[in-house]
């Protein structure tokens, strides 16, 4: 494990570790090196035990008027890795909170604001979900199932689940209700996973009880950093998205130094494919990371 070369993704929230500011730059634009192979695809319950070592200590996150709780351990706990934003095929990033996840909650709030995006009898689905505030958001909107997804099991053992928990404890003692929405975690490779997950897309024809087939609604915050990912969750995308009305929302930047990826180099991927369309909801230049966007993906 020690042989695996670390990245620094420019940058991450003000998480443990972040230091992104100057990190990185050496592997611009540098191959990726070969990667272990994948741990397989698991369905983790949410009453799993979580190692007694592993500390997780709750802090609240503001995302404009509304506020989130998150949790907040430690990747040499979890994984015995010292503080890093990824370890490429062992661990993943999901430990850190992205930036990107933060603006994609402030478009689901806005778009739900302005009745664009009901969540109610919506099935959703948070791909490379790491702390999983979009898809504790879309719980909290009282989507019907909210399904997460995550590479490492550890980190939807040791994070997403009792974020998930934290959060719906907080809104049960604020307005008496607890989560109503289905929910559930997936480990695993892009490649992989959909063998696991309960709502694939069976193509168009695909009706069930007056529902298509796969999810309304997919979720992805800081997915596409790396080249070699893209295509595989690509292919698990167009597995999953209910036709003809599903959508994607894809927070992302648009360059991610060090590891090359981007969402140039997935729309055009996209563009090629000619299955969905792109639009871009929003463009972020706070200066604090390069260029953040946020884009809707939805069938021609
Ligand atoms: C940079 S982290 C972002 C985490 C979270 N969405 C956020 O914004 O805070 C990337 C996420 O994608 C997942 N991921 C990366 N490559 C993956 C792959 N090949 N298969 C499955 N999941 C992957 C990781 O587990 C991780 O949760």
């Amino acid at each position: 494990m020690a042989t695996n070369p670390t990245f620094q993704l420019f940058s991450s929230s003000n998480d443990n570790s972040s230091n992104g500011s100057s990190l990185g730059l050496g592997f611009l634009d540098s191959p990726e090196p070969p990667r272990p192979l994948p741990p397989p695809p698991v369905e983790v319950l949410s009453s799993e035990h979580v190692s007694s070592s592993v500390k997780f200590a709750v802090e609240k996150v503001a995302i404009g008027e509304l506020t989130l709780l998150k949790g907040r351990v430690n990747t040499k706990d979890v994984f015995g890795l010292p503080n890093s934003d990824l370890v490429p095929g062992v661990y993943e990033g999901g430990l850190k909170l992205w930036e990107g996840s933060i603006d994609l909650v402030k478009i689901l709030e806005k778009e739900v604001h302005n009745g664009n995006l009901p969540f109610s009898g919506k099935r959703v689905l948070e791909l490379g979900c790491g702390h999983g505030l979009p898809g504790i958001y879309s719980c909290l909107k009282n989507a019907d199932a909210v399904h997460f997804q995550d590479f490492n099991a550890e980190v939807l053992r040791c994070l997403t689940i009792p974020n998930l928990n934290a959060n719906l404890s907080e809104k049960s003692a604020s307005a008496s209700t607890s989560g109503s929405s289905e929910v559930r975690f997936f480990s695993g490779d892009w490649s992989a996973v959909h063998q696991l997950l309960p709502h694939i897309n069976d193509g168009e024809n695909n009706i069930n009880g007056g529902k298509a087939s796969g999810y309304d609604i997919i979720l992805m915050a800081e997915t596409i950093y790396s080249i070699s990912g893209q295509q595989s969750l690509y292919g698990l995308i167009k597995k999953c998205l209910a036709c003809p009305n599903g959508v994607v929302y894809m927070a992302a930047k648009k360059y991610y130094f060090g590891v090359g990826g981007g969402t140039r180099q997935f729309l055009s991927m996209i563009e090629r494919d000619g299955v969905l369309a792109s639009t871009l909801v929003s463009e972020i230049t706070d200066g604090s990371s390069n260029v953040r966007e946020v884009w809707k993906l939805s069938y021609k």
